[in-house]
C-alpha cells in the first residue's frame, strides 16, 4: 500500500525539497504550513516540478484542533516535522517566541500523533546541538555543549523530549543538519529569506545580484588554514533525499519504539573564503566583500562525520559544492526576474 506522509513546514526551504523527493520515491504526501515564513508559490513550484497537485493545508502545528482534524481525515504512516523557526539572531531577541513555537509545536504534534496512534516521526535537528565540538569531524556520540542561542537550545530540548517519549511507543529519527545550501536544479524552488539574510549563501547570492552592496566575511583570524570559519555545506536536495532514506530506515526497523540521531552532512569542511571564491569561479559573477569582525556565537569550525548515516541509510551526497552554488545562483536569478 502507498505510504502517506504528513510533512509539517512543507512550504519551507528543506520541507519543499523533501516533498519533491518523497513524491519522486512514490510516497503520497500531505503538506501543512502556516505560510508565516514562506509563500504558497513554493508549493506551486513543487507542483510544477512533479506535475501534480499537492494536498496542502494552511495550518499551525500549535493549533491542536486543526492538526487533529488533518490526522482524522487521513491515515498517515509517518510524519516529517520541519515546522520551526530557525534564525539564531531572532531567537536571542525573542526567546519566548522560539521556545513556544519550536518546542510547543513538537509537543502538540506528539500529542496529536499519539491520539491518532501514529508512531513514526522524523525530526529536523541541527549540528548546533553540539556547540563547538572537541573533536572534528564530529560524530553522534559528541556531547551536547551549552547551546550558543535559544534557537540551539530549542533543538537540544526537542531532542531530549524525543528521547524520553519513546517509552510511549514512538519511533523517531532525528537528523542533525549541517549547513544546507543551494536550490532545486530546476530553479522552481529554493530558499526565501525574510529581510536581510543571516546565512552565508543567500547573502552571497543577493550581493552578486546587486541587492546587497557587499558581503562581510565575519572574521579571518580563526585558527583555520585561511583564517575564516569552516562549515559543512550540503546541497538541500541531498538533505531532502536523506529524509526519504530515513523513512525507509524506519519502515525496515522492527522495534516497537526507538530513537536514533544521525549527522546529516557531507563530511567535508569548507571555509567561508573558499566558498566565496568558488562562487565567483562557478558563476563568473563579481562578489564584493570585506573582512569584518567575528560574529558573536559563531563556532570556529564544524563538519560532520557522516559514517553512521552513510551506512545505516545507504545514502551518499550526490551534488558537489560547485553545483550547490550554481543552483543557489540560478534560484536567485529566478526570484529577481519574477
Ligand atoms: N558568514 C559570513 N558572512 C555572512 C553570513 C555568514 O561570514 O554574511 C559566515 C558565518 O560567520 C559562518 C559561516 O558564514 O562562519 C556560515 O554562517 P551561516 O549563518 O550560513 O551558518 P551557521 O553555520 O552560522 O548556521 C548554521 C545553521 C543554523 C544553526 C547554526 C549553529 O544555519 O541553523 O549553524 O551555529 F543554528
Amino acid at each position: 500500500m502507498q505510504q502517506h506522509i504528513l510533512v509539517t513546514g512543507g512550504a519551507g526551504y528543506i520541507g519543499a525539497h523533501t516533498l519533491v523527493e518523497l513524491i519522486n520515491a512514490g510516497y503520497r504526501v500531505t503538506a501543512i504550513d502556516t505560510l508565516e515564513r514562506s509563500e504558497f508559490r513554493i508549493i506551486e513550484g513543487v507542483e510544477r516540478i512533479i506535475s501534480k497537485k499537492i494536498d496542502f493545508h494552511q495550518i499551525d502545528c500549535l493549533d491542536a484542533v486543526a492538526l487533529n482534524s488533518v490526522f482524522e481525515r487521513n491515515t498517515f504512516s509517518s510524519v516529517i516535522h520541519f515546522a520551526a523557526y530557525k534564525s539564531v539572531n531572532e531567537s536571542v531577541e525573542k526567546p519566548l517566541r522560539y521556545y513556544k513555537n519550536n518546542v510547543g509545536s513538537l509537543m502538540t504534534l506528539l500529542e496529536v500523533m499519539k491520539r491518532n496512534k501514529i508512531r513514526d516521526l522524523i525530526f529536523s535537528s541541527s549540528c548546533t546541538v553540539y556547540g563547538q565540538p572537541d573533536q572534528i569531524p564530529v560524530d553522534e556520540s559528541a556531547p551536547f555543549k551549552k547551546a550558543e542561542s535559544p534557537y540551539g537550545q530549542t533543538k537540544q530540548i526537542c531532542e531530549q523530549i524525543l528521547e524520553n517519549v519513546i517509552s510511549e511507543g514512538f519511533r523517531i529519527v532525528s537528523l542533525r543538519y549541517f549547513n544546507p545550501i543551494g536550490a532545486h536544479p530546476s530553479a522552481e524552488i529554493g530558499e526565501l529569506p525574510i529581510g536581510s539574510p543571516n546565512n552565508l549563501v543567500p547573502y552571497v547570492t543577493q550581493t552578486a545580484a546587486g541587492v546587497r552592496e557587499k558581503l562581510v566575511v565575519f572574521g579571518n583570524d580563526y585558527d583555520t588554514p585561511d583564517g575564516s570559519c569552516i562549515r559543512d555545506f550540503i546541497h538541500v536536495s541531498d538533505v531532502a533525499i536523506a529524509h526519504v532514506k530515513a523513512l525507509e530506515f524506519l519502515i525496515n526497523r522492527t522495534e516497537a519504539s526507538l530513537f536514533d540521531a544521525f549527522n546529516l552532512g557531507t563530511g567535508v569542511g569548507v571555509s567561508v573564503l573558499e566558498l566565496v571564491n568558488k562562487f565567483i569561479q562557478v558563476t563568473g559573477m563579481k562578489l564584493p566583500y570585506i573582512i569584518g569582525p567575528r560574529r558573536p556565537g559563531d563556532v570556529e569550525k564544524v563538519f560532520a562525520n557522516p559514517q553512521r548515516i552513510n551506512q545505516a541509510f545507504g545514502w551518499r551526497t550526490k551534488y558537489t559544492l560547485e553545483e550547490s552554488l550554481l543552483h543557489a545562483w540560478n534560484w536567485e536569478k529566478k526570484i529577481r526576474n519574477r
